[in-house]
């Protein structure tokens, strides 16, 4: 089968600090990646390339039948960036929605600026997601009203408002108290259910688990393992994963 995410020989560098060696990965549509590893192994940075918020400095990432490739001689044509993030949904740790916009104007801003979608159009679509994701009472409300798993919530309608190929997860949970992380896992198993193909950066174990059919181990920009979950988290090939998974404490959903 035919992947449709596909990244070969990625390198990034930040000055003279290689932060991701060169990196090779494939996720087939509908399947879900999550991400673990300790802190400044390179897992936003790799999300960051993946959907060009950071230009890699070398390799290629494929998304359906639109290949970028990176190089220091040529840089992808602003046309190419933007098709790519387009297709690409991003959730952040600081959910990133807009403070002066309502809930509503949140998810229909980039519909309709970038998208040109029709706006009651969007309005309609907008409605269904905030449905989707339990807060269909919350369309005039701005982010300064709502706890930390609705803004989350609104931000992953968000992204869905863009009808993207690929979600992208940062640790979607780690800004929330723990009472609220439920309702945003609870999401997204959802979405997983529905064949969204996803890649989940998460500290949160049990999840990383339960939710995913690869969990890739990474540290220092390399990836140490990669494989079904029973895989990483009972059976690690490897001794460093052994130890990573064994220290890390967890919400169980
Ligand atoms: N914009 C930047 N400029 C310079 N260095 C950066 C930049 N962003 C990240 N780095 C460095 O790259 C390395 C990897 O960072 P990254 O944020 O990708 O790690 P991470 O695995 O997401 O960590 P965490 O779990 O703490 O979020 C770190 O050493 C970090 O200091
Ligand atoms: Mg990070």
């Amino acid at each position: 089968m035919i992947p449709l995410l596909s990244i070969r020989n990625l390198t990034k560098k930040f000055g003279k600090q290689t932060i991701l060696h060169p990196f090779n990965l494939d996720l087939e549509q509908g399947k879900v990646l999550t991400i673990i590893g300790p802190s400044g192994s390179g897992k936003t940075t790799l999300l960051r390339c993946i959907n060009a918020l950071e230009i890699p400095e070398t390799g290629s990432v494929t998304l359906g039948d639109r290949e970028l490739q990176f190089n220091s001689k040529r840089k992808p044509s602003s046309t190419d960036l933007i098709a790519l993030r387009q297709k690409t949904g991003m959730v952040f740790q600081s959910f990133e929605l807009f403070p002066h916009l309502t809930v509503m104007q949140n998810i229909i801003e980039a519909p309709v600026v970038v998208k040109k979608t029709n706006k009651s159009e969007a309005i309609a679509k907008a409605e269904q997601l905030l449905m989707k994701v339990g807060l269909a009472d919350k369309a005039n409300f701005y982010p300064s009203e709502l706890s930390g798993g609705q803004k989350q919530r609104i931000a992953i309608a968000r992204a869905l408002a863009m009808d993207p190929q690929l979600l992208l997860f940062d640790e979607p949970t780690s800004a929330l108290d723990p009472e609220l992380v439920g309702e945003v896992l609870q999401v997204i198993k959802q979405l997983a259910a529905e064949g969204m193909t996803m890649v989940i950066v998460t500290h949160e174990m049990k999840f990383a688990e339960n939710v995913a059919d690869t969990v890739l181990f990474m540290e220092d920009g390399k990836i140490v393992e990669q494989g079904p979950p029973q895989q990483l988290f009972h059976e690690p090939l490897h001794p460093r994963t052994r130890i990573f998974v064994s220290r890390v404490n967890d919400y169980v959903i």
